[in-house]
C-alpha cells in the first residue's frame, strides 16, 4: 500500500513536510521528530492531542481538523451505521483524512474495546471472554487468540485495542468477572503478558500493528461490596495498602509495561477513597516513575468526571495526577467545553507546560511507533482476515481448552462407542443451545451484547448436529418437555450483560432454567448441564440432580469446540480459574468451597 494514493485532496504543506521528515529520513530519530512538532504546537494543538471523543458524539466530523484531535475511539456497540466491514474501513479513513488535512497533519490513533476478538464488527470471529481463556490456562492460545484478534482490528483501519483486562475479580457480584482470566495474581500476569505480546505482534501479513492497553488501573476488581455504582461492586473502593497493592496487584501490570505495553487504563474505582484516576501517587508515583512505564495513559469513559469536585478540577487533578489522554466520549460533558476548560488551566498556569508537553510527547511517541505517520490509512485488501476459517478455528481450539469438566457420572463423553452405554437419542435444550448472543455474552456488537443471531457464528446446538458422529441423533427441544432422549444435554445460564449492568446481589440460577432440567428429569432422561456464565453461580442446591456438569463461560462464536469436548474429540484440560464456593456471592473469601481453583475433569 502507497501513501500517495490516499492522500486527501487538500492537504496542506506542512502535513507533506512532516510525512517527508518522518518517512524519508531514516535518520530522524522518533525523539527529534517529537521535539520538532512540539515546538510547532499551539496550546490548542496539544489540547487537541490529548482529547479523545466517542465518534458516535462528533458535533461535525471538520471538528478533527479544526481542533486537531488526537483520538477517536468506538465505544461498546459504537459503529458505522450499517455494520458492515467496508463501512468500518471507510469510517476509519473518513476520520484519518480529517486529521490528515489539520495544521500539522497529525495521525489520530483510533480505538477500540476488542476484547475477545473485534467484538463491535458484524462477522469478526468472537473469542472467550477472559474467564475462559483463564480456565485454558495456557499461555500460548491466549497469545494466538490476541494475535488473531489484533489482525482483524488491523484490518479495519483500527490501531487501538483497549484490552487486556488483567483485573483479578474476588468478589462475583461484580458485573466484570468475566473480563478478568482468574482470581489468582500470577495466572492473571502469565496470561496477561500473552495477551499484550500477541496484541502488539505486528500483524504478519500487513505489518500494521494495533497497540494494547492494560486495564484498569488498578484495582478495579477488589472492591469492597456496598461502595459501587447502586451500592453494588463496580466503580467502588479498594482498601488496601500500597505494601498489599505491590506484592499483588502491581506485578501483572510491571510485566505488562516490561512486555512493551504502550498504553495503560486508568480505573473507575477508588483506592482507599481517593478515586485512581486523579491519584498522582498511582498514575505518576507509582506507574510512571516506579514502573516505568513510557507509553501513555488513558483516562476510562467520563472517567474523570467521577473525581469530586467541577469539571474544570476533575481536568486539572486528572492531568496533573499524570492523566495523558482524556476519554471525554462526549456522552456527557461536551467535548468542546472540555478543550476550553483544559485551554483555560493552562493558560492560568494551574497545569504546567511541562506536564502538558509531556502527556502530548507520549502520545506521539506511540503514534510513530505504531507507524502511523507512515501508514495512516488503510485499504480493503485485508478484510478476508476478520471471521476468517483460520481465526475460527484458532477460537474452536480455545473453547475446547476453556470447558471446565466438574462432574462426570460416567455419562460424558457423548460419543465412546468403547462404553458400556452408549447414547443414540440426545435431546439438546435450554435457552442458551441455540443462542449465539447469550453465548457471546456482553461486549458483542452492542455494548451489553444481545440474544440469538447477533452476528455469524455457530451456536452450540448447531456445532452438535453439524459435528454428531455416526449413530447419534440429535433432537432440538427447548424446554425438554415433548421429546424423551436418552440423555439431555441442557444449556443454561446468564443473559448478556456489561459493566455495572451485571452486578447482581444474588448469584442464583434462574427459574426457567432449572425448571427445563426438571423437565428433562420428568421424562427420565439422564441429564447433562452445561453453564454459560460469566462467574461461578449458586448450583450447590441443584446438582446432586445432575448427571455431568461442565463450566462453558462465555465462549463467543465458535459453538463447535463445546462439541469438540462433549463428543470426547478433546479430552478436557480445562481447570477452574476461580475457586467455586457453595454461595457463590462470597466470592474468593469464601471458605466453603464445592470445587477448588485448579479442579476439572479430564476423561478417564
Ligand atoms: C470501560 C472500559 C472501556 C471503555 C471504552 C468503559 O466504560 O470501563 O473498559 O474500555 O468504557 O468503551
Ligand atoms: C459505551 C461503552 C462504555 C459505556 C460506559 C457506553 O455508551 O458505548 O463503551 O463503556 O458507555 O458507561
Amino acid at each position: 500500500m502507497t501513501i500517495t494514493k490516499y492522500f486527501p485532496k487538500k492537504i496542506s504543506l506542512s502535513t507533506l513536510i512532516i510525512f517527508a521528515f518522518t518517512s524519508c529520513q531514516p535518520n530522524t530519530t522518533n525523539e527529534q521528530t517529537i521535539e520538532s512538532l512540539l515546538s510547532q504546537m499551539t496550546i490548542a494543538e496539544k489540547v487537541g492531542q490529548i482529547t479523545q471523543i466517542d465518534h458516535r458524539f462528533l458535533d461535525d466530523h471538520s471538528d478533527i481538523t479544526d481542533y486537531s484531535i488526537g483520538s477517536l475511539l468506538s465505544g461498546g456497540g459504537s459503529h458505522p451505521k450499517e455494520n458492515t466491514l467496508k463501512a468500518w474501513v471507510d469510517l476509519y479513513n473518513g476520520y484519518q483524512e480529517k486529521a490528515l488535512a489539520s495544521r500539522l497533519g497529525i495521525p489520530l490513533i483510533y480505538g477500540i474495546d476488542a476484547v475477545h476478538g473485534h467484538n463491535n464488527v458484524k462477522g469478526a470471529t468472537i473469542f472467550p471472554h477472559n474467564i475462559g481463556l483463564g480456565a485454558t490456562g495456557n499461555a500460548d492460545i491466549v497469545r494466538l487468540v490476541s494475535e488473531a484478534t489484533s489482525s482483524e482490528v488491523a484490518a479495519t483501519g483500527i490501531n487501538w485495542t483497549f484490552a487486556p483486562c488483567i483485573a483479578t475479580p474476588q468478589d462475583y457480584r461484580w458485573g466484570r468477572t468475566y473480563e478478568g482470566f482468574s482470581s489468582d495474581p500470577n495466572l492473571v500476569l502469565k496470561l496477561g503478558v500473552a495477551a499484550v505480546e500477541g496484541y502488539q505482534s505486528a500483524n504478519k501479513k500487513n505489518q500494521r500493528k494495533v497497540i494494547a492497553c492494560a486495564k484498569h488501573f488498578i484495582g478495579d476488581g477488589n472492591t469492597v461490596f456496598g461502595t459501587g455504582i447502586k451500592n453494588l461492586v463496580d466503580r467502588g473502593n479498594t482498601i488496601m495498602t500500597r505494601e498489599t497493592l505491590k506484592e499483588t496487584l502491581i506485578p501483572a501490570y510491571q510485566a505488562a509495561v516490561d512486555a512493551g505495553v504502550q498504553t495503560v487504563m486508568a480505573s473507575y474505582n477508588s483506592w482507599n477513597g481517593v478515586k485512581c484516576h486523579g491519584s498522582k501517587e498511582l498514575l505518576t508515583d507509582i506507574l510512571k516513575e516506579e514502573m516505568g512505564f513510557e507509553g501513555f495513559i488513558i483516562s476510562d469513559w467520563q472517567g474523570i468526571d467521577e473525581i469530586p469536585g467541577d469539571y474544570k478540577s476533575d481536568i486539572v487533578t486528572s492531568i496533573n495526577a499524570g492523566m495523558d489522554m482524556v476519554m471525554v466520549s462526549g456522552e456527557g460533558e461536551p467535548y468542546k467545553k472540555f478543550m476550553a476548560l483544559l485551554t483555560e488551566a493552562i493558560e492560568e498556569e494551574l497545569i504546567p507546560m511541562s506536564r502538558i508537553d509531556d502527556a502530548v510527547a507520549r502520545i506521539l511517541k506511540v503514534k510513530l511507533e505504531v507507524g502511523l505517520f507512515d501508514e495512516p490509512l488503510m485499504d480493503y485488501e485485508y478484510l478476508s482476515e476478520i471471521g476468517s476459517k483460520k481465526h475460527r478455528e484458532i477460537a474452536r481450539d480455545a473453547v475446547r481448552q476453556s470447558v471446565v469438566v466438574l462432574k462426570n457420572e460416567s455419562i460424558l463423553p457423548l460419543s465412546d462407542s468403547t462404553k458400556e452405554v452408549r447414547w443414540s437419542k440426545i435431546v439438546v435444550a435450554g435457552k442458551g443451545a441455540d443462542n449465539l448472543g447469550m453465548q457471546c455474552g456482553g461486549w458483542t456488537i452492542e455494548w451489553q451484547g444481545g440474544q440469538g443471531d447477533i452476528t455469524e457464528g455457530t451456536t452450540i446446538l448447531e456445532g452438535l448436529v453439524e459435528n454428531a458422529p455416526p449413530g447419534i441423533e440429535i433432537i432440538h427441544d427447548p424446554r425438554a418437555n415433548k421429546v424423551k432422549g436418552d440423555v439431555a444435554v441442557i444449556i443454561i445460564g446468564e443473559d448478556p450483560y456489561t459493566e455495572f449492568f451485571g452486578d447482581r446481589d444474588s448469584l442464583n440460577l434462574n427459574k426457567e432454567d432449572l425448571q427445563v432440567i426438571e423437565n428433562a428429569k420428568a421424562q427420565g432422561m439422564k441429564v447433562v448441564v452445561l453453564l454459560t456464565s460469566g462467574r461461578p453461580m449458586n448450583i450447590a442446591n441443584h446438582i446432586d440432580n445432575w448427571d455431568a456438569f461442565a463450566a462453558i463461560w462465555l465462549p463467543g462464536t465458535e459453538g463447535a469446540g463445546i462439541s469438540d469436548v462433549l463428543y470426547g474429540r478433546y479430552n478436557p484440560t480445562g481447570r477452574l480459574s476461580f475457586p467455586w464456593p457453595v454461595q457463590a456471592e462470597e466470592g474468593t473469601s469464601s471458605s466453603s468451597l464445592i470445587y477448588d481453583m485448579g479442579e476439572g475433569l479430564s476423561y478417564e
